[in-house]
């Protein structure tokens, strides 16, 4: 892409205006309308084989379902790490509750995947001040339980001790405050209220918080890391959900002019809950949802409440009737069990088989959920045996500022 029509592309991005990202209807319409708004690029067939040259790995079952589906300059990445640069990984969780859900996993699991592939130093930001800033019923105490658990719970995901150093807001906040203020200085209330939507009745916390998010995309909040490189050479990927992308448009918008390469992002969508996918409200409301934790299954769950949860409350697409779902074989577009086993199912031919046989209505509503169960069942379980080893001092090694391994 030329540099000017690049230029035009950027300005577009931050004057862009907001839309609210509804995570409850979210839809197919909301993805495409998302990179058509905000002039993002979709993840092709193309690119794709072109992650697989650079990394030498097939590509994670997140880029192939397509559930990361967009990107920013991922391309510049790639011939970045091709021709030997330094790039590093950067992502966050805001610590809202203790236990986590399968949704939350996803960027864990697919950043992790980046780390290996990339062979790449990774840092990931937990935002308790964020948390805290922006619920009333929060304290900190809260948020520093939370925090605690939800690392123990990333680093059940796989990341490497040497490459990978997690930081905590409000304790790393005096590395994290120089970068801030150059960020602070560039950006205008107006910019923050339009990208936002941030109006004047929320507090002042709202307004201070982005600069601190977009921060850790530049080299220079990690001088234990990359302080002996110039930050001109250092390349950061940002794996995030397309609600998190408005900070790092506007961090694009303003990285140049501080000195730093613009990061480079993909985006995810979100896993439906159980009760259904999109826009389906009939089934979501319908019964008095006032039970949520029924539409989501979280990582302490125990095998018995998986299957409880999957065979009684995920949508099914399949036939009224098994006379009917015979005849007239199920909609697989609209039903989670086939959405979540191509989220959670590695093996691509067992699942296309599935999707066919189901679509026919040779397989049951019943036979596809029970394939779903024992994935799902298998997934939280080794994942409960993880992190019963996940001690104090793992964790306090994950969050403490050490020397990382940069090869
Ligand atoms: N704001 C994010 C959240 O609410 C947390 C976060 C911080 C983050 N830095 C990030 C997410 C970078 C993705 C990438 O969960």
């Amino acid at each position: 892409m030329s540099e000017e029509i690049k230029e035009v592309q950027e300005v577009q991005e931050v004057q862009g205006e907001e839309v609210h990202i509804d995570l409850e209807i979210a839809n197919e319409t909301t993805y495409t309308d998302f990179i058509s708004k905000f002039g993002s690029s979709k993840i092709d067939e193309k690119l794709l084989k072109r992650i697989e040259e650079v990394t030498g790995k097939r590509p994670h079952r997140f880029l192939r379902r397509g559930l990361f589906y967009s990107h920013r300059d991922l391309v510049d990445i790639l011939d970045a790490y091709e021709s030997g640069k330094t790039i590093y990984i950067y992502t966050g969780r805001g610590p809202s509750s203790e236990s986590l859900h399968l949704g939350h996993m996803i960027p864990f699991i697919f950043t992790q995947y980046l780390q290996e592939a990339f062979n790449a130093i990774c840092v990931v930001q937990v935002t308790d001040d964020e948390k805290f800033l922006r619920d009333r019923n929060l304290t900190q105490d809260d948020t520093f339980r939370f925090t605690k658990e939800n690392i123990k719970d990333m680093i059940c995901c796989g990341f490497d001790i040497e490459k990978t150093f997690t930081f905590i807001d409000s304790q790393y906040i005096s590395q994290l405050y120089p970068t801030t203020c150059r960020i602070e200085k560039e950006i205008s209330v107006h910019q923050i209220k339009k990208v936002f939507g941030f109006d004047d009745s929320m507090n002042v916390g709202y307004f201070s918080f982005p600069p601190k998010q977009i921060a850790p995309s530049f080299p220079t909040v990690f001088p234990h890391i990359f302080g002996m490189y110039d930050p001109k050479d250092v390349y950061c990927l940002i794996p995030c959900g397309i609600e998190q992308d408005p900070y790092f448009r506007i961090c694009r918008d303003i990285a140049v002019r501080l000195g730093f390469n613009k990061p480079a992002l993909i985006h995810s969508k979100f896993i439906p809950s159980l009760r259904g996918a999109g826009k389906m409200s009939a089934t979501t409301g319908k019964e008095g949802d006032t039970d949520k934790t029924n539409s989501t299954i979280f990582m302490t769950d125990t095998p018995k409440q998986i299957k409880t949860k999957i065979n009684k409350y995920a949508y099914s697409g399949g036939g009224k009737t098994i006379e009917e779902h015979r005849k007239y074989g199920a909609n697989i577009d609209v039903d989670i069990s086939v959405k979540y086993l191509e989220v959670f199912m590695e093996d691509d031919d067992e699942l296309e088989r599935i999707k066919t046989e189901y679509k026919k209505g040779n397989l049951l509503t019943g036979e596809v959920k029970a394939i779903l169960v024992k994935i799902l069942q298998d997934f939280v379980l080794k994942h409960q045996e993880t992190r019963k080893n996940i001690t104090d001092e793992i964790l306090n090694t994950f969050i403490s500022v050490r020397k990382m391994k940069l090869d």
